[in-house]
């Protein structure tokens, strides 16, 4: 996958050098470019702002310097050229009358970039939008700074790629710069081949699946005693079975005491009488076809 990165900072990306993804990036799973957006200024003080129209406090990023990065990471395609009017215009063929392929497809194709701008305004990041992402070859993410990048720069970008205006939460940052590293690492580590152990994602928290709207439950490690606090016996009694649905009644009841509004994504048919019995006693009765209810 290529991921392009156009940021004031580029130095807060060099924890993309260490641990899973700087192994990533050195067998080439993962090929990462950070531009420096001031590049693409032209005054003395490599202006990226200036104030908000309307007024207001605080600043706005400067539409030009945005657009230069833009164009320079994906040059705009020339308009075909026009035939000369003393050729007679050819009829329709079967290719020609397909559907022009959207910026969606091109997206899909890696002839463009899907552009990615965090901002606490956008669609919330999802492990589901994570695993989306994983699939695209090309990603570009814009880092704001101050109030954010003139809404012009998006605009235009829209009319050649995909563009997902993306939130990490309802918290404000300083700067986009963390917020991208976080869709990174998320994104990085379902790549085939970066993590040690593929499996590992299906017990993940929100991992598609059984686990979709539950919580990963408590884990331990050796030694069995620590501090006179035993694992649960359980975990050691080597019963898989046992120890499966150990696991799910605990994702079940973090969730009900952590996340209770994930409990109305679970669809009742998917939950077993034991499913039930562990919602119940957590204070979550099923009743009817949906939790929602
Ligand atoms: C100080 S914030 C601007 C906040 C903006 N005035 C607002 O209220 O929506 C500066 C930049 O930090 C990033 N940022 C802040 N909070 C974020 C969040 N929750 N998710 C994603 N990016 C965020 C965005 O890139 C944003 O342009």
């Amino acid at each position: 996958m290529r991921i392009d990165i156009v940021t004031i900072f580029p130095e807060y990306f060099a924890a993309l050098d260490i641990s899973l993804l700087g192994k990533a990036r050195r067998t080439g799973l993962l090929d990462v470019h950070v531009h420096d957006l001031r590049g693409w200024t032209h005054d003395r003080h490599r202006t990226v702002d200036d104030t908000p129209y309307g007024g207001g406090p605080g600043m706005v990023m400067k539409p030009e310097p945005w657009g230069e990065a833009l164009d320079a990471i994906v040059p705009p395609t020339p308009p075909p050229p026009t035939p000369p009017v003393s050729e007679p215009t050819p009829l329709p063929s079967a290719s020609a009358s397909r559907p022009v392929s959207g910026a969606g497809q091109a997206a899909a194709s890696g002839t463009v970039p899907r552009l990615i701008i965090p901002t606490p305004s956008g669609r919330p990041f999802t492990q589901a939008l994570a695993a989306q992402y994983e699939s695209e070859p090309w990603l570009l993410f814009a880092c704001g700074r101050y109030e954010g990048i003139d809404s012009r720069v998006v605009d235009e970008a829209r009319t050649r790629m995909p563009v997902d205006e993306v939130s990490l939460g309802d918290f404000v940052l300083a700067g986009g710069e963390v917020a991208v590293l976080v869709m990174i690492e998320a994104i990085g580590r379902l790549l085939p081949g970066v993590l040690g152990n593929a499996d590992s994602v299906a017990d993940d928290s929100f991992a598609p699946g059984a686990m979709e709207s539950l919580l990963e439950g408590p884990v331990y490690t050796k030694p069995p005693v620590w501090r006179e606090r035993p694992v649960p016996d359980i975990l050691l009694s080597g019963h898989h079975g046992a120890i499966a649905r150990w696991r799910r009644d605990e994702a079940i009841r973090r969730t009900a005491r952590h996340r209770p509004d994930l409990l109305a994504r679970l669809a009742p048919k998917d939950l077993d009488e034991r499913d039930r019995a562990v919602l119940r006693e957590a204070g979550f009765p099923v009743d009817g076809e949906d939790m929602a209810d």
